[in-house]
């Protein structure tokens, strides 16, 4: 699923809550949960595990090393760079060489692993030459401590840039992307996914249900019960009225929200694979069902109407002037390159 030449599944589950100290909905043994939620993936034919360096200060990292000895093959394990290690470092944080050799050699020993299947640039920095990351990215391939790299939060452009850079000098490209997309947030669609679909990216969704909200629980009566991750209140009314309108498709369709939500993220491109980020077990099962769910052409149209989502410029405005553009063949020619 991720990359080219690897076959991952589309089961992916993020690891960014499970295992979270102190936060009272969660059950005392958070190694447990973490246990309970990978073997509960794995028995549904998933096979993927996302982290990052910085996921509960680095124990979601310790949890997973613990749990993968003995299986780490079984998996294709993904970390993340560029959030600080240290706060009164500065060269603890970005995506330059040092940060990512000293993330890196962190990550690998607290996942017990000589290798990550995947290596995702977190967010870009702003401040490192895209030259510099893709060199050293490279490097870690080419030692054989990385068998793939991604990147995650960062604009089409960069992305493009670093990819084009990679092909000219013979360097590893990336081959996955990283970003939000749920019914709640449809901006990859304005440049990030066709580029992704392009350069033949694999696209990993965070956030598929927006971070709770697209599960219904906001919008049922009674409210979504305590220790949700968003305050009931915060949560605007364009938000609600999509999560209305989800919970409607589902109940038409006979499945749950949720699945629903997850569901379309999948209906667009086959590049898409959305990140599951269920915090329990039973979200987890409940999650896991979307693979069973199909969305016909109807479902789709009423989700979207309900998001009122624009394309925008120039996606726009490069359809409107086809016909001006083309002339009377207009409607002959298909839009690939
Ligand atoms: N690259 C990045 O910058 C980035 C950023 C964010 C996340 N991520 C990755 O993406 C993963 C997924 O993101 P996310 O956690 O925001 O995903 P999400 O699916 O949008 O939100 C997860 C939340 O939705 C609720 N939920 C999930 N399944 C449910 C169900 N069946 N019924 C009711 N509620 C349900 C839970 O909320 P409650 O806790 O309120 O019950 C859960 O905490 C993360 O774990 C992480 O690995 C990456």
């Amino acid at each position: 699923m991720l990359a080219e030449g690897r076959r991952g599944d589309p089961r992916a589950a993020g690891h960014r809550r499970q295992g979270e100290r102190g936060r009272a909905f969660l059950v005392d043994d958070p190694q447990r949960e973490v246990d309970d939620h990978v073997r509960r993936q794995a028995d549904a034919g998933g096979n993927v595990v996302d982290t990052a360096i910085n996921y509960r200060g680095g124990a979601s990292e310790e949890y997973l090393g613990e749990l993968l000895t003995g299986r780490r093959e079984r998996f294709v394990l993904a970390s993340k760079y560029t959030v600080t290690r240290d706060g009164a470092d500065p060269n603890a944080a970005g995506n330059h060489r040092k940060n990512l050799t000293g993330s890196l050699e962190t990550s690998l020993r607290r996942l017990r692993t000589d290798h990550l299947d995947v290596y995702w640039v977190h967010l870009w920095d702003r401040h490192t030459p895209i030259e510099e990351t893709m060199r050293a990215l490279d490097d870690a391939v080419t030692a054989g401590k990385v068998l793939y790299i991604g990147i995650s939060d960062a604009p089409a452009w960069v992305v493009s840039r670093a990819n084009t850079l990679a092909e000219w000098r013979g360097w590893t490209p990336f081959a996955g992307l990283q970003v939000p997309y749920s019914l709640l947030n449809r901006d990859i669609e304005r440049e990030l996914l066709p580029m992704a679909e392009a350069f033949g990216l694999t696209v990993a969704a965070w956030s598929p249900l927006g971070g709770g909200v697209l599960s219904g629980k906001y919008t049922r009566p009674g409210g979504p019960g305590s220790g949700t991750r968003h305050a009931p209140d915060s949560i605007s009314e364009h938000d609600l009225s999509v999560a209305r309108a989800v919970q409607q498709v589902a109940g038409d369709l006979g499945v749950t929200a949720s699945q629903v939500a997850l569901a379309w993220t999948r209906v667009r491109s086959r590049a898409v694979h959305p990140i599951i980020g269920a915090r329990n077990l039973d979200q987890l099962t409940d999650d896991l069902g979307a693979l069973e769910v199909t969305l016909s052409p109807e479902a789709v149209a009423r989700l979207e109407d309900a998001t009122a989502f624009p394309a925008g410029f120039p996606a726009d405005f490069i359809a409107q002037t086809s016909p001006w553009v083309f002339g009377e063949v207009s409607q002959r020619v298909d839009g690939r390159y």
